[in-house]
């Protein structure tokens, strides 16, 4: 019998920069169970509604037996049991569902794991060794059958929701180096079955497009081979059995917490079987570990829901809460994060053309409004004019700010905000100071061309004097102004990703070594200055992930700030990561991508659906604009807890060319639940349909109060949460007409 876990664990054990001492002190009280039945040899891990299995088959492989509901304690799960051969060509190590299976013997489908040796043999297979208690949880070593190459796979799984951690350490204890080619974090196995695969794809401006499909035999490859998490797919996936939907039936779903290059594997074999392998991206990857040396992979966070993509997405917004994101020092001993302060910020009005006046000229007008934190974006520092120059030049512009930056900030203080600013720590223009002193210090293959983007291009944050200038700067710019949070950019990905301070073998560790170092930067920065918080922006959701979600505190989700386009990339987000995260901006109208003019009354309300913010250009705002979004950031305040860290339910989904979307949130106590509806285009005059509640505790009464709009004429004000569930909220007859919004709270009495 293993001892109880512990919840750190989730996040320490695997990997040492995950930032313990970001966690708060609640965690250390979560308990999840797992056992080891000696005489069946299976390893189970129980946790919430989850029961997860795996064992030590006859050959010696780590092969799983169960993912799902939750077994009763004195169950058996099946005993392991390599699978037969079922014909010559189908070999009984690819039918065996491995629990991470080595590139060898006759394993055909995806490896987690293959390498080269020295003598080029490159034949890998893992069987069990040993398995110890650690105080984090469950560790599972295995070596290979001949060769000195051990892989110690660490378990964690989580009591709130049955989340399971998963992640593995690679150590060559060979008297040669090997080459890793390919290493996942875990493999994870369905019950065979017809699934529908979930997964989030997009574009600069176009994030978070949820992709339903049916898995059919082959492979489905999610990835980014970008140095980055980027925009174009999300390292996250959702996979549903044939019966189920938003709110019904078994769903299985994980997130890798990578900032690179990451690959996510859906193959289901010539046996129907279903797999998920997920980890660094195999693309142009080569690591080479020397005698003795180990390579950690990323964690994969997994999960299992028996009430649709709903609760898979509840589940992991949950999880997200407690157990990924950062706390700074003040909020360290609270279960959450705080929810995030509403910002201003002016990149929308004044893009580059920021000065000490016009700055605090918006000040004035955004402390009027009742903002909590005032943010200076792009364009205060070096000789940045245009996106053409300056990136590396973290000095502050003299002809914008003569007297540097604390005029501003100790207005913005006067006014009861905090400050925050905009930096792009990783890049280079090669129009700048630093690029003229180091023009070695890029991503660059010598003598070839350095492909720019956006004028651009990458500093290599693998080196450590690269590194350690990075570090220096941002703790200077901390050290000597008054900033509680920066807005954290990364505006292009990778091109020629040369390392050539490495032998040539080497040099593609720079796909592992940046990430890391980018991590330690984060990590460094909070425990020297452990009450900043910090956003992850990478020309909108680039960079978006629960690698980087360790450390920063929020996301910019797009670019895009159109309220219609944001209500599908916001629900998008929202099956991957919690709205506490998702910044939401409300920007001018006609908007400059699309030219659609909306009400500030629907922009608000879009934006308030997530950690609002202002983004517009409000020294033109009339006095009626100001009223209004004043009285909405007031109403917004009073139940934003609930919208960013209640449960959400997606009632209407704006996908598929729906006329009308809406969402619910309830908080943990079900004694509060906010409602937003909106109507994006319709056809003969239609009326919004009837919006059946959920989650509401049926026995309370709940008094109705809009926020914004009216419900209809006969709609009870006070009624119990059965009748809202059941018969349903009804919005008013004069609710028509092209881009409307409306909102409710509801309160038990
Ligand atoms: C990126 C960000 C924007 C803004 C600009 C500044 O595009 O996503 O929000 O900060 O950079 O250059």
């Amino acid at each position: 019998m293993l001892k109880t876990f512990t919840g750190p664990a989730l996040l320490t054990a695997a990997a040492p920069l995950l930032a313990a001492a970001l966690l708060p002190a609640s965690l250390a009280a979560q308990s999840a169970m797992a056992h080891f039945d000696a005489s069946s040899k299976v390893f189970r891990l129980d946790a919430a509604n989850t029961t997860y299995a795996f064992g030590i088959n006859s050959r010696g492989e780590l092969q799983q037996v169960y993912w799902g509901g939750r077994l009763g304690a004195s169950d058996t799960p099946p005993t392991p049991t390599p699978r037969r051969e079922w014909a010559s060509f189908d070999s009984t190590y690819t039918n065996t569902p491995q629990e991470y299976g080595g590139w060898g013997a006759g394993l055909f489908n995806e490896p987690a794991l293959k390498v080269t040796f020295a003598d080029g043999n490159r034949d890998l297979v893992l069987h069990y060794q040993s398995h110890t208690e650690t105080p984090s949880g469950l560790d599972v070593v295995l070596k290979d059958i001949s060769r000195n190459v051990l892989v110690t796979l660490h378990y964690f799984i989580d009591e709130h929701t049955g989340i399971l951690g998963r992640s593995a350490t690679i150590e060559n204890r060979e008297s040669a180096p090997i080459t890793i080619e390919q290493a996942a974090a875990a493999t994870l196995v369905l019950p065979a079955g017809n699934y529908t695969l979930n997964y989030l794809t997009g574009r600069w401006a176009g994030e978070f497009t949820l992709n339903q499909e049916p898995i059919r035999h082959g492979a489905r490859v999610l990835e980014s081979r970008r140095g980055t998490t980027g925009h174009q797919a999300n390292p996250w996936f959702a996979i549903q059995s044939a019966a189920s939907d938003e709110d019904h039936g078994e769903v299985w779903f994980g997130a890798l917490a990578w900032s690179g290059s990451w690959r996510t594997t859906i193959e289901q074999d010539q046996l129907d079987a279903v797999r998920v392998t997920s980890g660094y991206n195999p693309f142009d990857f080569g690591y080479v570990l020397h005698p003795n040396e180990k390579l950690e992979t990323p964690v994969l966070y997994a999960g299992y829901s028996a009430h649709g993509l709903g609760g898979a997405s509840r589940l992991l917004h949950a999880f997200e809460l407690r157990n990924v994101l950062p706390r700074t020092q003040k909020t360290a001993s609270s279960p959450t994060p705080r929810p995030r302060p509403v910002i201003y910020n002016s990149w929308e009005a004044t893009e580059f053309h920021v000065s000490e006046a016009g700055q605090i000229a918006l000040a004035e007008k955004a402390a009027a409004l009742g903002i909590d934190r005032f943010v200076m974006d792009d364009g205060w520092f070096g000789q940045r004019k245009t996106d053409n120059a300056g990136l590396g030049d973290w000095y502050v512009n003299q002809e914008k700010f003569p007297h540097g930056l604390k005029p501003l900030i100790d207005r913005v203080h006067a006014l009861g905000m905090d400050f925050g600013l905009w930096v792009e720590p990783e890049m280079v223009n090669p129009d700048s100071d630093l690029y003229r002193k180091h023009p070695d210090w890029v991503l660059n293959f010598p003598g070839r061309p350095r492909t720019e983007q956006r004028q651009q291009l990458v500093l290599n944050l693998a080196r450590p004097d690269v590194r350690d200038y990075v570090l220096g700067f941002l703790d200077k710019l901390l050290n000597e102004n008054d900033i509680a949070f920066l807005k954290w950019d990364y505006n292009r990905n990778w091109a020629e990703p040369g390392w050539d301070q490495l032998p040539a073998a080497e040099q593609k560790k720079v796909y592992v070594a940046f990430i890391q170092n980018l991590y330690s930067i984060l990590a460094e920065l909070r425990k020297r200055h452990p009450n900043v918080e910090i956003e992850s922006c990478s020309g909108g959701g680039g960079r978006v992930d629960l690698g980087i979600l360790r450390y920063t505190d929020e996301v910019w989700p797009s670019d895009n700030t159109d309220p219609f386009d944001r209500l599908t990339i916001q629900d998008g987000f929202t099956y991957a990561y919690t709205p506490q995260i998702m910044m939401a901006w409300v920007t001018d109208s006609p908007h400059w991508l699309n030219k659609r003019t909306t009400s500030l009354a629907y922009r608000m309300l879009s934006s308030m659906q997530g950690s609002l913010g202002i983004g517009a250009n409000i020294d033109k705002w009339t006095p009626d604009d100001a009223a209004l979004a004043k009285r909405l950031i007031a109403a917004y305040h009073e139940v934003q807890p609930t919208i960013v860290q209640g449960d959400l339910y997606r009632l209407i989904s704006p996908r598929n060319g729906s006329e009308f979307s809406a969402t619910q949130t309830v908080n943990a106590a079900k004694s509060q639940s906010v409602v937003f509806a909106f109507i994006h285009s319709t056809q003969e005059g239609r009326g919004f349909p009837l919006l059946k509640l959920k989650g509401l505790d049926p026995d309370a009464q709940y008094a109705l109060t809009p926020i914004e709009g009216k419900a209809a004429a006969d709609s009870p004000t006070t009624a119990s949460g059965a009748f809202w569930m059941n018969h349903g909220l009804a919005l008013h007859d004069d609710f028509r007409g092209d881009f409307q919004a409306a909102a409710f709270r509801l309160d038990r009495k």
